[in-house]
Parts: structure tokens; sequence; C-alpha cells
């Protein structure tokens, strides 16, 4: 069994989820957010390397001021000390990749805190994709790289600029909910990730759904531009 390096996950659905359920759709970012641990252990467990969640994009500021602040405060919520905690023993590295300064003050001191704290584990490295967007990133690398006064690059500097220069690039993509598009996440770095997509909702993506996946990329044959070596 070959076991992805990183997997990426655009974990979508929750509204429709708690919709179809006569809910509203805050509950289902609730009952969302309870998949993201579940999921993180069994990737842990399963020796993936780097476990991305796409949680928040730099266009979902768009959405109703209500279901901004509440998904603004769910990281204060649940990276608290116990939760924080529950992922350091488990060796589950807290990472955190996107825009820090627009969201709320506290909201960047819980996910802060919560890289701080795990920042000494070794096992999977949980990044949360919040107020990610790869435009916003390149951007922000380009305005970096114009600060420093740079006279040329190579895809080396550039991808040390990413907020992702400390992670691979993805092998598995999983997209839930139903649509196969890629909204803005992580366009560098998937240029030769496997993708895969399914229906279920992300309240309802347990671990037999991540190993379901995991059986799928199996069926791959990845070339990276080359020629099957068998
Ligand atoms: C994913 O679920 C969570 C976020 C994007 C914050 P959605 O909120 O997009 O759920 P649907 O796609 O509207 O059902
Ligand atoms: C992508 O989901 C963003 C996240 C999962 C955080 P969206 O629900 O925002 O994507 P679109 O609008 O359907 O493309
Ligand atoms: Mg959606």
């Amino acid at each position: 069994m070959k076991i992805p390096q990183h997997i990426a996950i655009i974990l979508d659905g929750n509204g429709r989820w708690a919709t179809n359920q006569g809910l509203k759709r805050t509950a289902g970012h609730e009952e969302g957010a309870k998949r993201i641990k579940e999921v993180a252990l069994k990737a842990n467990a399963l020796g993936v390397k780097y476990l991305t969640i796409y949680c928040f994009s730099t266009e979902n500021w768009k959405r109703s001021k209500s279901e901004v602040n509440y998904l603004m405060k769910m990281p204060e919520r649940l990276l608290n000390n116990k939760q924080v905690n529950n992922f350091k023993n488990e060796n589950i590295i807290l990472n955190h990749i996107g825009r820090k300064t627009k969201m709320p003050t506290k909201t960047w001191a819980a996910i802060s805190a919560a890289i701080n704290e795990t920042k000494d584990n070794s096992g999977l490295v949980l990044t949360f994709a919040f107020d990610y967007g790869a435009i916003e990133e390149l951007i922000a690398a380009i305005n970096q790289m114009l600060t420093a006064q740079l006279s040329t690059i190579d895809e080396k500097i550039l991808f040390n600029y990413l907020y992702t220069q400390n992670l691979p690039d993805v092998d598995l993509m999983i997209r839930c909910g139903g649509e196969q598009r890629l909204s803005n996440f992580l366009l560098l770095q998937n240029r030769y990730a496997e993708l895969y997509f399914t229906k279920k909702f992300w309240p309802e993506f347990d671990e037999n759904a991540l190993w379901a996946a995991i059986l799928d990329y199996n069926n791959r044959s990845r070339r990276f531009g080359g020629i099957d070596s068998d």
C-alpha cells in the first residue's frame, strides 16, 4: 500500500449537510469540525506525514457577517487547552498557511498558541489553511521578494517564499461535497497531485472515507511528465 506523504482536503458541504437536516448552516460547521480530528488521527496512524485542511478561503469573507463571525471564532473554541493537549499527546504538529493579518487578533492568537504548543512533536503535520488563497499567497510572496530586492528568482526561491515553504507538494487532493474544482487552493503545490472527488459532505467524511481515497490513489499511475518505469 502506498501511503501519500501529503494529503490535502477541501472540506466542503458543511452548509448543505446542515440544510438537508433542517439545521442552520453553522450546525454543519460544528459537526464538520469534529471530523478534522478524527481524520487527522487516522492519517497520523497510517503514517501520512502532512495533512492540509482548507477551512476558510480568502473568498469566504463574501459570506454573511454572522457566518464569517462564527467561522472566525472556531479556532478559539476548537483550539482550547484541552484540544491542543490532545493533539500534543498524539504527537501531531499544528501548523497554519494563509494570511494572518485580516482575521481577528484573538483568532490568530489561538492558532499561533496551538502551533507553539505542538512545535516539538514529530508526527503528522496538520496544517489549517485559514484565510488562505493561492493568489493572495503568490502576491504576498512576490511582494516579499520585491522587498528583498531579488534580481532573479528560480523555482526553489519561489517555493521558499510561499506559505507552504515547509511542506512538500501535495500527493493526494481530496474534495468532498460533490464539486469538482480547486477554489483557489494550493494551485502551485497541487501541480502533480492526484485529484479525488467524493459526493460525501464533509460532516459525513470519516476514517473509512479517507481510506477509500487512499485506495483509489493506489490505482493511479504517477508519471510527473515522464513515462512508467515498469
Ligand atoms: C465548507 O462547507 C466550509 C467552508 C467553506 C467554510 P461550506 O460552508 O462551503 O458548505 P456548502 O458548500 O455551502 O454546503
Ligand atoms: C472552498 O469551499 C473553500 C473551503 C473549503 C474553505 P467553497 O464552498 O468556498 O468553494 P466554492 O465557492 O463552492 O467554490
Ligand atoms: Mg462550499
